[in-house]
């Protein structure tokens, strides 16, 4: 019979190291406590825009960004002025959720609004296209409509929940 001592000592080494492991860990939180905090990883905060402050971004001012919002993302479209600024073909776009116009392509005062309701199946498939390979492609995005997670008077919408907001691809836009 061959005696278990050889493979004994073997057998403790992997225990060791693992009641090694289990001594140090509990250190590492207290290590990483008296670190500097680890800066933002995702860029500045997000803001949550009122149809008021999201009007007063409509490309009138020279100096002041241009800001628009599609599928209530707010996108900072300064880059693209000659689309938006004052003057450019699709100013009428800027300062607001111009949802229905992008699903629509359509510049029609009455088609400039968050407002979804009774587009056609290819017009929302069009306005995620658009959302996609043009907003999010091209601009950076800088906040969210409030009227998205803000009841009409301000206060929070309890019953709000991303999965239920119609055609939104929650994955990445919360
Ligand atoms: C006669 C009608 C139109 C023509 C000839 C036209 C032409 C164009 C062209 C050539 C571009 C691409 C420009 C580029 O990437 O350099 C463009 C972009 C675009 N068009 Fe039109 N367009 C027309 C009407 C409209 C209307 C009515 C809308 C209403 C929403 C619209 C919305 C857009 C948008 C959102 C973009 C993307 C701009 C960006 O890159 O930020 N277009 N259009």
């Amino acid at each position: 019979m061959a005696g278990p001592a050889p493979g004994r000592g073997l057998r403790l080494r992997p225990l060791a190291a693992l009641a090694l492991l289990l001594a140090l860990a509990p250190g590492l939180p207290a290590a990483r406590a008296g670190q500097a905090p680890r800066p933002a990883e995702r860029g500045p905060p997000v803001r949550l825009f009122t149809e008021e402050e999201l009007a007063r971004y409509g490309g009138e001012e020279e100096d002041q960004p241009i800001y628009m919002a599609v599928k209530g993302v707010v996108f900072d479209v300064t880059s693209g002025k000659e689309f938006y600024g004052r003057g450019a073909p699709y100013n009428a776009l800027t300062g607001k959720d111009s949802t229905r116009g992008v699903a629509k392509m359509s510049l029609d005062p009455a088609d400039l609004t968050h407002d979804t309701t009774g587009l056609t199946a290819e017009e929302l498939k069009s306005l995620d296209d658009v959302f996609t390979t043009v907003y999010k492609a091209k601009y950076p995005i800088v906040g969210y409509t409030a009227r998205r997670i803000l009841n009409e008077d301000g206060s929070p919408n309890l019953d709000f929940k991303p999965e239920d907001q119609p055609h939104f691809d929650i994955k990445d836009e919360f």
